[in-house]
């Protein structure tokens, strides 16, 4: 079964008054890769909170299969959109494989035990990320770059349809960023949705099927296939700074760079 998220006409504000998005329509899908992209404080996060259901638009509406998300139980709803913040920081230590069982929260049953399956998940969860190492140590004792595969880790052990993750590779070296995201675009091959919001624009150019453009004015500049999206007019008019676009060395499609010096 396919499932969708349809955001229509997006607007949000923290502060009555300052619009930190405005007017956003984008939907997104199982199967599917979708890339966020755009400015520092364009909305990208905000956006990602509104499609899972962290905040309520102030006006426009957001359909999880076609039905307004307020309308599903946060259990119902977690069974099938999971979410990994930007940053995390638990206010009590866990270790890793507690972070990574906190995930099957939803599944579990009401006195919340885990059982053997929830636990042979976890682990598979932790193998997936090459976590299975950390398990006993201090989640608050890894580096940046462990806790971001961690907290993969937790979100697939969710099991939702849809896995919404925000800059999840801010920390990674490049080899393991390109891993991280040849490892999405498995799942996505397995029928998963994902929607991942990143800087690496490169990244999100050859592994994203399509690309959602929010600009520094807090609407969308444009939305669709990396190639129709990432165009040197298009990128300097959302970020308001000149950005360069040449091609990949190695696939030949579009490769975004800032300009030495400026322009
Ligand atoms: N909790 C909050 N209270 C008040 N303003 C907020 C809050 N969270 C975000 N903002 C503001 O809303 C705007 C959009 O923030 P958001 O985090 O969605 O941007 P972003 O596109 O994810 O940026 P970045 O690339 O830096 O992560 C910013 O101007 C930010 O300062
Ligand atoms: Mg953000």
């Amino acid at each position: 079964m396919m499932h969708r998220i349809d955001a229509e006409a997006l607007a949000y504000s923290y502060t009555s008054g300052q619009r930190v998005l405005d007017d956003v329509s984008t939907h997104v899908a199982t199967g599917e890769v979708t890339g966020i992209i755009g400015p520092n404080g364009a909305g990208k996060s905000t956006l990602l909170q509104l499609l899972c259901g962290l905040l309520s638009p102030e006006s426009g509406n957001v359909l999880l299969n076609k039905s307004p998300l307020e309308q599903y139980t946060d259990r119902e709803r977690a069974r099938l959109v999971a979410y990994m913040p930007q940053s995390v920081s638990p206010a009590f230590s866990l270790t890793v494989r507690e972070v990574v069982a906190l995930g099957r929260f939803p599944h579990l049953g009401p006195f919340g035990s885990l059982g053997t399956p929830d636990h042979e998940i976890v682990q598979d969860c932790l193998g997936q990320t090459e976590t299975s190492h950390l398990a006993t140590r201090d989640f608050l004792s890894l580096s940046g770059g462990e806790r971001q595969r961690v907290l993969l880790a937790s979100v697939l052990a969710q099991e939702p349809q849809l896995l919404l993750l925000d800059e999840p590779t801010s920390s990674l070296d490049l080899p393991h960023e390109a891993a991280f995201f040849r490892q999405l675009r498995t799942l996505s091959g397995r029928g998963l949705g994902i929607v991942v919001v990143t800087h690496d624009i490169n990244m999100a150019a050859q592994f994203c099927d399509r690309l959602v453009l929010l600009g520094k004015d807090h609407r969308l500049v444009n939305q669709g296939g990396p190639s129709e999206v990432l165009q040197a007019d298009i990128l300097t008019d959302a970020y308001g700074s000149p950005l360069l676009v040449g091609e990949h060395p190695q696939t030949g499609g579009p490769f975004v760079t800032a300009p030495v010096g400026g322009i």
